[in-house]
């Protein structure tokens, strides 16, 4: 074999966009790691990425820079029509998808937005929205934690976080579900999301608030009402669908493991432990760091070709994690790496871990004998390349009203 492998003609790609891939990922990313630290992969029809699922060499391209960009720009003057999944991927203003001084720049603007929402300010929100929805579902005895609790509940603090009255969060979700898919459905999901981000920009800019929003547009690095709509276009997306996945993988893996439930309540095994252990073994966002590299290089035995999406596949690392780890050779407290390890590192994890475990613990305050309809193995999970996410968590419980 030669010492650089052009995996771009030799390997049929993974097919990441199949249903299989939802119910199976891991078959899927043993196939990948078959093909060597980086696979080929497909995220839609057509869609072709390579797909590294080796930490070393994540790390490698995650910490150089000089080679690898985060603009998507060169690919997409490559794509023929308009595959629905540009929506996730095609170029906009914004943090993501910019590099050098123009990301620090849009970054610094977010980071400091951000760290005007007190802890004891976010706490207090998270637990409103909680009691919203448990006043919704609870005097039934019954519901879906995923359309019921996680993912309206992620569209009530990030609306409400923006800037918008709680009647807007509906719409909110709806798009984002949508959009993430990158299905058939996808564009009418960016359409209504666009629309629903530009209202909001128009309304803060007749009056300003308490909001991520206001704050953003009034800050001295001075963006252009353009670049704040295309920041929160990415920040509501961009902490909603992963935020809404990271709490309800960690409730049913709370709820599947009775022993840790019962323990859960009583304290003994904080909360924080299973939203850790989903982000070490089952993060959310799978498949969400997408690099490019400036010119062809031979990278970690394999030609990489410039112009064609390398996806760093969290969710193929967290995998190998777990598969080491039961083979003894995984030391539990080594790192993960589901906030990303590069100068796009997840701006607010210190907010999102503060939103799950809040929100599971008030939660199971209110619910405290949640009791799974389904066994976790029998949990069916949304299709897409991009997330681990579960397409419903049905509980039981005894009625009660907030
Ligand atoms: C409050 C909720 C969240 C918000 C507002 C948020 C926002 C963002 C933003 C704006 C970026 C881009 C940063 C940049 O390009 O400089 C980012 C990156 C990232 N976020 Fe988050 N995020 C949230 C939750 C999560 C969750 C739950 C996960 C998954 C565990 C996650 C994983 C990541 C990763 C992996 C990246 C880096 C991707 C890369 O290297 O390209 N985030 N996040």
């Amino acid at each position: 074999m030669s010492p650089t492998t052009d995996v771009y003609s030799l390997a049929e790609p993974v097919r990441l966009w199949e249903d299989g891939f939802a119910s199976d990922p891991h078959g899927y990313y043993d196939t990948l790691r078959a093909q060597g630290p980086i696979g080929w992969g497909e995220l839609a029809p057509g869609v072709s990425a390579y797909v590294v699922t080796d930490r070393r060499a994540a790390l490698d391209l995650l910490q150089d820079p000089e080679i690898w960009s985060h603009d998507p720009r060169p690919w997409e003057a490559t794509i023929a029509g308009d595959p629905p999944i540009l929506g996730m991927m095609r170029w906009r203003p914004n943090t993501l998808f910019a590099d050098g001084e123009a990301h620090l720049r849009y970054r610094r603007t977010l980071v400091d937005a951000f760290s005007l929402v007190e802890p004891h300010d976010l706490r207090e929100r998270v637990h409103r929205a909680v009691e919203i929805l448990v006043a919704r579902f609870g005097p039934h005895g019954h519901a879906d934690l995923v359309s019921d609790f996680c993912r309206p509940l992620m569209a009530l603090i990030f609306n409400n976080l923006f800037g918008l009255p709680d009647s807007e969060s509906g719409r909110l979700d709806d798009a984002l579900a949508l959009l993430m898919e990158g299905g058939e459905r996808a564009a009418l999901g960016e359409a209504e999301y666009g629309r629903y981000v530009v209202e909001l920009i128009a309304t803060k800019t007749a009056r300003r608030g308490p909001d991520l929003t206001s704050w953003l547009l009034d800050h001295p690095l001075k963006l252009t009402p353009d670049e704040v709509t295309w920041q929160v276009f990415l920040t509501l997306g961009a902490g909603h669908e992963p935020t809404a996945n990271l709490v309800s993988n960690a409730l049913s893996r709370i709820l599947g493991n009775q022993s840790y439930y019962s323990t859960l309540t009583r304290g003994a095994r904080p909360v924080m432990e299973a939203v850790v252990e989903v982000l070490r073994y089952e993060t959310p966002l799978a498949n969400y760091a997408i690099y490019y590299a400036r010119r062809t290089i031979g990278f970690h035995g394999v030609w990489v070709r410039a112009a064609i999406p390398v996806v760093i596949s969290f969710g193929a690392l967290a995998y190998f994690a777990e598969k080491e780890y039961e083979g003894g050779h995984h030391p539990r407290d080594a790192s993960h790496m589901s906030w990303g390890a590069s100068a796009h590192v997840c701006p607010v994890k210190q907010h999102t871990l503060l939103i799950a475990t809040e929100a599971i613990e008030r939660l199971t305050q209110w619910l405290p004998d949640l009791d799974p309809v389904t066994p976790r193995e029998q949990l069916t999970w949304r299709p897409g390349p991009f997330h681990r996410s579960l397409t419903a968590l049905p509980v039981r419980f005894t009625p009660r009203t907030p």
